[in-house]
């Protein structure tokens, strides 16, 4: 059933300001956005100051379209108030009248969770209701327990949506699609076809500002524990049996159970040089703003085959790519002075978004030598809709399929445990490098790092 009024919390806020005004909009421009669209905050604004927040917020991200904003605009209202004071949700349950189904979005800080849960639930507000929680959900296996139990004492699973963001995106998405609306890949999909599997997510900027949020997190905790593994998940799990929201999930959480635990010789962290120079950063800080892992999944289907991700910050560029690489020929039949590289798949997520077939084809001429050739299944250049509007969306209508569920993420954080807290070193790299030298040591005598490049050359790359 459809929720009947979107309240969110933290509506003064940077993510509500650069995410969910934006997002917002596109739903009221779909058709999608039928209720009253309640922000709560603490800024001691009047309804009029949030209007002209919301107005702001789409000028400076993706633009103000007139009609869908005007709509949106109407519907705006908002509660001012401190999220441990009961008044609060009073005026909050006040303010949502006879709405019976109201969907809450948590766009505040982790340590906020708690105490607005139990507001909403002592007023009224929590019944019948659906909660959106953002990321990061805990900051390791303990903590994700206890986030987890909290959220269960006043919402049963079914209405707890995690917003992992990357499961938003149209690429992420068909990866599973492309995997699983073909035939042709399951058969070579496995330890006998496949060599390596790897992730790349490379972006070019630093932290811009978020010191203080990163010293809590890192690379590993920011995006490995869950984008990296989600996309690892959709790349390694069988076919989902039947529909629904849990039947992927289901499958997903088999292959996060089955990757073995991180041992510390399984990662290489890095710093980029001038990282403790930015602001909220100790001067000494051990925190990872690069990551580079392999990681082991124990099935049957992929027993031996390693699956390495890389993530880092001030990389040479901004792009997020798989590169799943094939077995090599058993022999050299031709006049190739060197042994054919292998077929591989690509998957380039973004900025531009690609799925293509690394061949080789003999080049013209007398000799039986060959060339890459990439054969190009899709491609364009970016995202349609946000992330942001397809989830918001999804919980509007209550489809979970794209969110993250308890199971999973505590399942992540168990094969990310063992190796947090600087239990590995930490190696200093420049700026618009591919990190630290020793990440090489991660990939060594199995492959070797696939660099995303800039824009798509197909057929060039490898
Ligand atoms: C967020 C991380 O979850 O994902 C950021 O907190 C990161 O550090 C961002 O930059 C990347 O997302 P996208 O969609 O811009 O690639």
């Amino acid at each position: 059933m459809r929720s009947d009024a979107f309240v969110f919390f933290g509506a003064s806020g940077d993510l509500a300001y650069k995410q969910v005004f934006p997002a917002l909009q596109a739903l009221s421009r779909r058709g999608q956005l039928d209720m009253p669209v309640i922000g709560v905050g603490r800024s001691g604004w009047n309804v009029d100051q949030f209007r002209a927040r919301a107005r702001d917020s789409v000028e400076k991200h993706g633009g103000l379209d007139p009609e869908p904003f005007a709509k949106l605009s109407a519907r705006l209202l908002y509660v001012d108030g401190d999220y441990r004071d009961d008044a609060t949700f009073a005026q909050l349950r006040r303010t949502l009248q006879s709405a019976a189904r109201p969907l809450h979005y948590l766009a505040i800080p982790p340590s906020m969770f708690t105490p607005v849960v139990q507001g909403l639930a002592k007023s009224g507000c929590a019944k019948d209701a659906r909660v959106i929680v953002e990321k990061p959900f805990g900051r390791d296996l303990a903590s994700a327990q206890a986030l987890n139990r909290t959220l269960h004492e006043f919402f049963p699973e079914s209405a707890i949506f995690r917003i992992d963001h990357y499961l938003g995106k149209e690429p992420v998405e068909n990866l599973l699609y492309f995997r699983f609306a073909n035939a042709f890949l399951e058969p070579i999909w496995n330890r006998n076809y496949v060599a390596s599997v790897q992730i790349t997510m490379a972006e070019n900027f630093g932290i811009e500002g978020r010191g203080r949020f990163y010293e809590e997190v890192g690379a590993i905790r920011d995006v490995v524990q869950n984008h990296m593994l989600q996309v690892i998940a959709l790349l390694a799990m069988d076919a989902p049996i039947g529909r629904g929201a849990d039947a992927v999930r289901d499958e997903k959480l088999r292959i996060f159970s089955a990757m073995r635990p991180l041992v510390p010789a399984e990662i290489v962290r890095g710093q980029f040089k001038g990282y403790r120079d930015e602001k909220g950063v100790a001067p000494d800080s051990q925190v990872e703003t690069f990551a580079a892992v392999r990681l082991h999944i124990e099935t049957w289907r992929w027993a031996g085959v390693p699956f390495y991700i890389r993530a880092g910050k001030r990389l040479p560029i901004t792009a997020t790519e798989v590169v799943v690489e094939l077995k090599p020929p058993p022999q050299t039949v031709f006049d190739d002075s060197q042994p054919c590289p292998s077929n591989y798949f690509r998957f380039r997520i973004s900025p531009d978004v690609l799925i293509s077939v690394g061949t080789r084809i003999k080049r013209p001429g007398e000799g039986m030598v060959g060339e890459a050739a990439e054969l190009i299944a899709h491609q364009h250049s970016g995202e349609e809709m946000t992330p942001y509007t397809r989830l918001l969306g999804d919980a509007i209508r209550g489809d979970g399929s794209l969110f993250t569920r308890d199971d999973c993420v505590e399942a992540a954080w168990r094969v990310i445990d063992p190796i947090l807290e600087n239990i590995a070193p930490v190696f200093e790299y420049e700026p618009d490098t591919w990190g630290p030298r020793e990440a090489e040591l991660i990939v060594k005598g199995e492959g070797c790092w696939r660099d995303p490049i800039h824009s798509q050359q197909p057929g060039s790359r490898l």
